[in-house]
This record gives C-alpha cells, sequence and structure tokens, in this order.
C-alpha cells in the first residue's frame, strides 16, 4: 500500500496510539479522515499535524451507535476513502464476576461489535476502489488471553478471527485484510492499576510513537498478521498451540492479578 496517496479512515484518532497514529500518516503524505468522539480534540490533533498530509477532516461519532456510523460511511464516501484502520477501543480491567454485565458489554460492543459493523458499512465503498486495505487493531490480549481482562481478550480474539475470516472472504478481491496486535502501549486507555499490574508482572511496553512505527510499517508491507514485541509474540504462539502451558505460567500470577483488581474495583473479593 502506497500511503502517500492513501485515503485512510482512523477510528480513535483522539486517543494516545491514535494521536501517533495520525502524526506518522501524515508524514507520509496520507489523506486523513480522523474519528473520535470529542470534535474538541480531534480539531486541536488536526491542526497540529505536520505538514505532508495532502488532506484532513474530522468528524465526531459514537460507534456504538449504528446511525452515527452510516452517517460516518457517508463522509468515508465523499473523503473517497481507500483504507480504513478500526483503532478505537476501550479497556476495562477487574475480575469478570464482579464487574456488571454492562461493563464487559460495553468493552464487546466497542472493541468488537462497532468495528465490525463499521467495516460492513464500508465494505461496498471499499471494493469499488482499485486497492484498498482494512487494518485491524488488536492486541496481545488475542491471542494470549489474560485473568483480570476477559471482555478485552474476549473482543480482541474476536478482532483476530474476524480479521482472518474476512481475510479469507475477500482474498478473491483487492481489499486486503490487516490484523496487528500490540503489546501495552503507554496511553490513557490503561488505568493507573494496570499500569501497576504491569510495573509488578514486568510486563514491557511501547511508547505509542514506537507502536505507529510498527502498525504503519505493517501497513505498508501488507503484511496479514503482525504480533509486536517479543517475548510476547512467542508467549502468543505457545499459547496457540500448548494452551495448558500458559495456564500454568500464569496461575501463580493470579494472587498479584486479583489484588491490583481489587484496587480498581474496591469491594470486590
Ligand atoms: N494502550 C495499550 O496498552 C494497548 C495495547 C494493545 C492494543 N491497544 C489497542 O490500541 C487501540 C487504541 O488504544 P489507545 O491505547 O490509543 O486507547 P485510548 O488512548 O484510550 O484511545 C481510545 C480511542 O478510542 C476512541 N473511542 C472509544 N470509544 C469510542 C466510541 N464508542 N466511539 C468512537 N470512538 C471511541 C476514543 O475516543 P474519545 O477520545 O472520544 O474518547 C479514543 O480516540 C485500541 O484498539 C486498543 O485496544 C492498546
Amino acid at each position: 500500500m502506497r500511503l502517500n496517496d492513501a485515503r485512510i479512515l482512523l477510528t480513535g484518532a483522539s486517543g494516545g496510539l491514535g494521536q501517533a497514529l495520525a502524526q506518522a500518516l501524515a508524514r507520509e503524505g496520507a489523506s486523513l479522515l480522523l474519528v473520535g468522539r470529542d470534535q474538541n480534540k480531534l480539531a486541536a490533533l488536526a491542526l497540529g499535524l505536520p505538514g505532508g498530509a495532502r488532506s484532513i477532516a474530522t468528524l465526531a461519532v459514537d460507534l456504538n451507535q449504528p446511525a452515527e456510523v452510516a452517517r460516518l460511511a457517508r463522509e468515508a464516501e465523499n473523503f473517497g476513502v481507500d483504507v480504513l484502520i478500526n483503532n478505537a477501543g476501550i479497556n476495562a480491567f477487574g475480575l469478570f464476576e464482579q464487574r456488571d454485565w454492562s461493563c464487559a458489554a460495553d468493552v464487546l460492543e466497542t472493541n468488537l461489535a462497532a468495528p465490525m459493523r463499521l467495516t460492513h458499512a464500508l465494505l461496498p465503498l471499499l471494493r469499488a476502489r482499485d486497492h484498498a486495505a482494512i487494518l485491524n487493531i488488536g492486541s496481545t490480549f488475542g491471542s494470549l488471553p489474560f485473568p483480570g481482562f476477559i471482555a478485552y481478550s474476549s473482543a480482541k480474539a474476536g478482532m483476530k478471527g474476524f480479521s482472518q475470516a474476512l481475510r479469507r472472504e475477500l482474498s478473491d478481491s483487492q481489499v486486503e485484510v490487516l490484523y496487528v496486535a500490540p503489546r501495552a502501549i503507554d496511553t490513557p486507555l490503561n488505568s493507573a492499576a494496570v499500569n501497576a499490574l504491569n510495573a509488578e508482572l514486568g510486563s514491557r511496553h511501547d511508547t505509542p510513537e514506537r507502536a505507529a512505527r510498527q502498525i504503519i510499517a505493517a501497513l505498508a508491507a501488507g503484511r496479514s498478521e503482525t504480533h509486536l514485541g517479543f517475548p510476547e509474540r512467542l508467549f502468543a504462539w505457545i499459547n496457540g498451540v500448548a494452551p495448558a502451558l500458559i495456564d500454568r505460567a500464569l496461575a501463580p500470577k493470579l494472587a498479584v492479578v486479583k489484588r491490583h483488581a481489587n484496587v480498581a474495583s474496591p469491594g470486590s473479593r
């Protein structure tokens, strides 16, 4: 994919990774349709982007509202979008049984159903292009499901499955479907409790700029599936072939996860 003449719809543009992606894509000369929920944040981001972008537009949309997604699809058509980056997402750390169902439902809706809905709405447009791409942002937890992150891990595993199935369904078309799974990134997605958990577990993390560079390299190269970080990609692979080994490796860490989850959600056991 040649980024300097790509016309890219980026969701979650106002977030930590989204801003870094927008900066890097603008430097590559791509045209950007930046999407988030807060028009002020999007306007500030657009103003601060480095020169190089051919054109920049912003649109405030709640991706969990089907009517707003339909409005976004019309804007995407006007903008001439040929690349969709499904990057918007939320997190919820806590023990599954201690949290209201609405918490899991929000994560599943935002991190899985919403990107599938948006992709469905844009497919006729993307199919009409000479060359198009859909890039789904997953997570290490999509391949290495983690206690304390049940809904998030489930949604990201769903994003991986969605990406693989869609790639196979579109394999006779000119639409590429790519999936990138970052490891932890220093962004507002992670609460203080998650950062404390990661520090105690010694989990490695990337700056948003480093993660964005690797994601854009995967997009430019058309790499179908990319897992960022080592040893995270090794653990994800082991989980795929021998999940019982990962069950055993994570069991001693459960007490640590529970302690931090209790701080995140006081009153839970
Ligand atoms: N940070 C990490 O450790 C990490 C690791 C692996 C993967 N990821 C993935 O990377 C992606 C970006 O995350 P991030 O770290 O940049 O998170 P972030 O800083 O919290 O940003 C999240 C973005 O998603 C947008 N968003 C959330 N709900 C939305 C909705 N209903 N409608 C429209 N936009 C919505 C937010 O918009 P507002 O500004 O309007 O709230 C914001 O732009 C996510 O898919 C995340 O799962 C993150």
